[in-house]
This record gives C-alpha cells, sequence and structure tokens, in this order.
C-alpha cells in the first residue's frame, strides 16, 4: 500500500469515528428541547483571513463557504428543522465594488454547484430557499437561485433560508406593499392592514421565527437581521469568526438555549 492510500483509509476511519462521536453526542443532546430555527449571522470573515494571511478578496468568504458547509450537515444530523443565513445584507452592497462583485461571484459559483450536487443527489434533504430583495441581484444568480430553489423544493430534512439583499426595514416595506396590493385585489374600500397580512408577505413568511440566534465575530448586534421576527429569540453571541465556528460552538449555543426554556417559555406568556 502507498502512502497515499494509507492517507486515505486513516481519514475514512477518521471520519467514520467522528460521525459516530457525534451520532452519540446527539442523542444526548436531543434528550433537551433543539431550537426549531437556528439563525447565523455570519462575521468574521475577512478578519479571518487577515489572521491567517490568506491572499485575495473572497479569501475569508471561501473559508466561510466551508463552515456553511459543516454547519449544515451538524444541524441536519441533529434535526433542527429549519436554519436561516444571513449571507449578504443590504448594507453590505456599500462595501468596496470589488468585494462586493468578488462575493457575489462566489455565492454564484457555491449555487451552481449546489444545483450539480442537487441534481446527482448529493445534497438529500435539504431544501433552500433564497429570501431578500432578488430583483436587485445580477440576472445570472437570479437564474441560478430560481433554479436551486425548484429543484429542491420537495425536501424536508432540513430547510435552510439563504439571505441575500436582505434587511428587515426593506423586507417590511416590500410586506406592507405587498399586502396593500392583495387587500387592494380583493376589494374596493379602505385598505386595513392586519399584522398577520403584513407577516404573511415577509421575504421570510416560509419559515418560523428563529428561537436561536447565533452571532460570531464578537458582534452583539442584530445588524438589520430578522428584527421583526425575534422579539422572543435568544441571542448567543461568540468571539468565533465565522470561518472558525464548528461543531462544540453550535453545540454550545444550543445548550445555552436548553438552560434558558424555562425563562424563555415564562417571556413567552408573559406577552
Ligand atoms: C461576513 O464577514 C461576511 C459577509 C458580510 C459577506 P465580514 O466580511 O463582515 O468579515 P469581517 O467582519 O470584516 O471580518
Ligand atoms: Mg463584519
Amino acid at each position: 500500500m502507498n502512502t497515499l492510500e494509507e492517507v486515505g483509509e486513516f481519514t475514512q476511519i477518521f471520519d467514520a469515528l467522528m460521525s459516530l462521536m457525534r451520532k452519540f453526542l446527539f442523542r444526548v443532546l436531543c434528550v433537551g428541547p433543539i431550537p426549531t430555527n437556528i439563525s447565523f449571522i455570519m462575521d468574521g470573515n475577512r478578519r479571518f483571513a487577515k489572521k491567517h494571511n490568506l491572499k485575495g478578496l473572497d479569501a475569508g468568504h471561501r473559508a466561510g463557504f466551508i463552515s456553511v458547509k459543516y454547519i449544515l450537515q451538524y444541524c441536519k444530523e441533529i434535526g433542527v428543522p429549519y436554519v436561516t443565513l444571513y449571507a449578504f445584507g443590504m448594507d453590505n452592497f456599500k462595501r468596496g465594488p470589488e468585494e462586493v462583485k468578488c462575493v457575489m461571484d462566489l455565492m454564484l459559483e457555491k449555487v451552481e454547484l449546489a444545483i450539480h450536487q442537487a441534481v446527482s443527489g448529493n445534497i438529500k434533504g435539504v431544501r433552500i430557499i433564497f429570501a431578500g430583495d432578488l430583483n436587485s441581484l445580477n440576472e445570472r444568480f437570479r437564474a441560478a437561485a430560481q433554479k436551486l430553489m425548484e429543484i429542491t423544493e420537495e425536501n424536508r430534512d432540513l430547510i435552510v433560508v439563504v439571505c441575500v439583499a436582505y434587511s428587515t426595514n426593506l423586507e417590511i416595506v416590500h410586506a406592507v406593499r405587498e399586502s396593500c396590493v392583495k387587500k387592494c385585489k380583493n376589494g374596493d374600500g379602505a385598505v386595513v392592514l392586519e399584522v398577520s397580512d403584513v407577516e404573511g408577505c415577509m421575504y421570510t413568511s416560509a419559515v418560523p421565527d428563529p428561537d436561536l440566534v447565533i452571532r460570531t465575530g464578537g458582534g452583539d448586534r442584530l445588524s438589520n437581521f430578522m428584527t421583526w421576527q425575534t422579539s422572543r429569540t435568544l441571542l448567543h453571541r461568540t468571539e468565533a469568526l465565522w470561518p472558525e465556528l464548528g461543531l462544540w460552538h453550535l453545540v454550545w449555543a444550543i445548550l445555552k438555549f436548553q438552560r434558558m426554556q424555562d425563562c424563555l417559555q415564562k417571556k413567552k406568556k408573559l406577552d
């Protein structure tokens, strides 16, 4: 056996052991309540690139995609039904045009890869939904996002909402406009909007409100991310940069959610 084969065999054994360890760990974790929707404010990609001396405008963001892959896999294994990812906020468009283009190109590359994997059956059970002002994105990205949404539509193991060109104030304005248009079509009198009308037209209306928001990169702001939907949500911040977020950070955040259950339930009743 040559060295390459030995390395391959060792990797397979290591992966199998890690998978077994996770199975055991998640079984214990599932004794307590599991959040229905975990949302991630993915921050710290550029600091990660700087910290590790990675070259290229997209280096940190590329590293961030590796975290996305693993975190989604762990959430699926735990049995979390919904995950929301804050991938690119409206404010991020204020960055230099070169960086914006770089991130958009990278996202397109990953969406096209996901389409390829979904078609060949490599991302089984995962449904992808894009939320945000998709009309403000370029035609090729929009078409790819639409295709990925369509081919994963029937999947139910894990529903992933990717917020792109998103901000809560934009989402609310969009939802108010949409619900006005709907109400005007239905009647001819003055338009009276209910909270439920607006909620039904939000970009993220397909998913329940997050139970747990995890923000990486040490920040403790919501940065215009689902502020309407998070009035009763537990916010967990970690100093880990997004590409550093791993299994133990996720488990720790869920354990905190479980420890806080009594308090969170009492608050829900008082509202
Ligand atoms: C978050 O990481 C990723 C996106 C907003 C696309 P940043 O790019 O904000 O990285 P830092 O926070 O500057 O390190
Ligand atoms: Mg940042």
